[in-house]
């Protein structure tokens, strides 16, 4: 650390991960000299606390990076796109937890475990990406693997908490499993046709944050939908996992939302090019920094958003054999979208900002 303390800006602060990003820096004590919390004019007034004292929300404007060194960015895309650029050229490092630019070539994309040595080349832009939620809990389960065998595909199935959708989505799900639990009065003693016909009322349901309800349901669809009839999430996972880790893997991805509070889950599918049995790989992630192997399935031991929730480490288990190929493995990966997948892996890339460069 070069310095006693930063100028440190959190741009989203009241939103699910911008709160949670102010959380982080408290508990791993990252050195604060000065707290700044923006998000919109409707915000401003609010106040946030920051090591036990209330510290005003302000509204973000071009005036606000003056003297900020870092600043945290979580306020959605175009926020970011309109004032990443103003505050790195007042001369702030921002960490960009949105898409916008993680697939710029002079914009480093890094998960501290992976890519940390990636890091350096902010100086290009003064900016640094944070990637997709669902791509950093797989790199991190990926890396020691690739290391190992080299990882020529990967097919990947996500089952992602609807807080990656931030607050509104939080409510609307809350919302709506309360109307259907106290409408729907059904007991096994009923006729199945009672709760089929419970259930019909929901099909359609008014909906403002995802295009259906998510309640007791499952939408394949993260993100827009794109030419390919991929979705934008599904093409991220490709694209950012090729960039971190190597442009060589061949990614495919099915990305799904489901009714889950936090932690995001992963089906992930290997195939490497050197053997490595289910053994070597469950000591490789052993050992891998950032995970937590978690497969004893005889106990009933595997990885579950209830676990991860709230803990920094990524969850492994559920390690096998695929034995549809010759070298072949399967994965279940589950971390806390909202800590590693957003907030924490960002304030690790701070840490080692003001650890080896500012
Ligand atoms: P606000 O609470 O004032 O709307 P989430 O993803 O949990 O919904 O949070 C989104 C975050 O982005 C919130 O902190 C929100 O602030 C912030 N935000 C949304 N629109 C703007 C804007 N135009 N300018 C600054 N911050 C914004």
């Amino acid at each position: 650390m070069k310095k006693d303390g930063y100028k440190v800006a959190v741009v989203g602060a009241t939103g699910a991960v911008g709160n949670m990003m102010i959380n982080v820096l408290e508990r791993r004590s990252f050195p604060v000299k000065e707290i700044v919390l923006l998000a919109s004019g409707r915000s401003a007034g609010k106040t946030l606390k920051f090591k036990g004292t209330d510290h005003p929300v302000r509204e973000l404007t071009d005036e606000s990076f003056d003297g900020v060194e870092i600043g945290l960015f979580s306020a959605g895309g175009s926020i970011s796109a309109k004032f990443a650029p103003i505050a790195a050229q007042a001369g702030c490092v921002v960490i960009d937890n949105t898409a916008h630019f993680r697939m710029e070539p002079d914009v480093p994309l890094v998960v501290p475990e992976v890519n940390p040595q990636a890091i350096s080349g902010y100086t290009k832009r003064n900016i640094i990406a944070n990637p997709n939620c669902s791509t950093i809990q797989m790199v991190l389960a990926l890396k020691p693997l690739h290391d190992e065998g080299t990882i020529k595909r990967v097919v990947v199935s996500t089952y992602q908490a609807v807080s990656g959708t931030g607050k509104d989505a939080l409510e609307e799900m809350l919302v709506q499993a309360r109307e259907m639990a106290s409408s729907i009065q059904w007991t096994k003693d009923d006729g199945l046709d009672k709760l089929w016909s419970g259930l019909s009322s929901f099909r359609t349901m008014e909906t403002n944050v995802y295009p259906h309800r998510i309640a007791f349901e499952c939408l394949p669809h993260i993100d827009v939908f794109l030419e390919n009839r991929y979705t934008k999430e599904e093409m991220k996972m490709v694209w950012e996992t090729q960039k971190i880790l190597d442009p060589a893997i061949g990614v495919t991805s099915t990305t799904v939302r489901v009714p889950t509070f936090f932690g995001h889950s992963e089906s992930i599918n290997i195939e490497t090019e050197k053997k490595i049995t289910p053994e070597r790989a469950r000591e490789l992630l052993s050992q891998a920094p950032g995970l937590k192997v978690f497969d004893e399935p005889a106990k009933n031991r595997y990885p579950l958003t209830a676990l991860a929730a709230g803990e920094d480490f990524t969850l492994v288990g559920r390690i096998r054999e695929d034995e549809s190929i010759a070298n072949g493995l399967n994965l279940w990966v589950v971390s806390d979208n909202i800590l590693k997948g957003a907030a924490l892996n960002a304030v690790q890339i701070a840490e080692i900002l003001a650890d080896q460069y500012l």
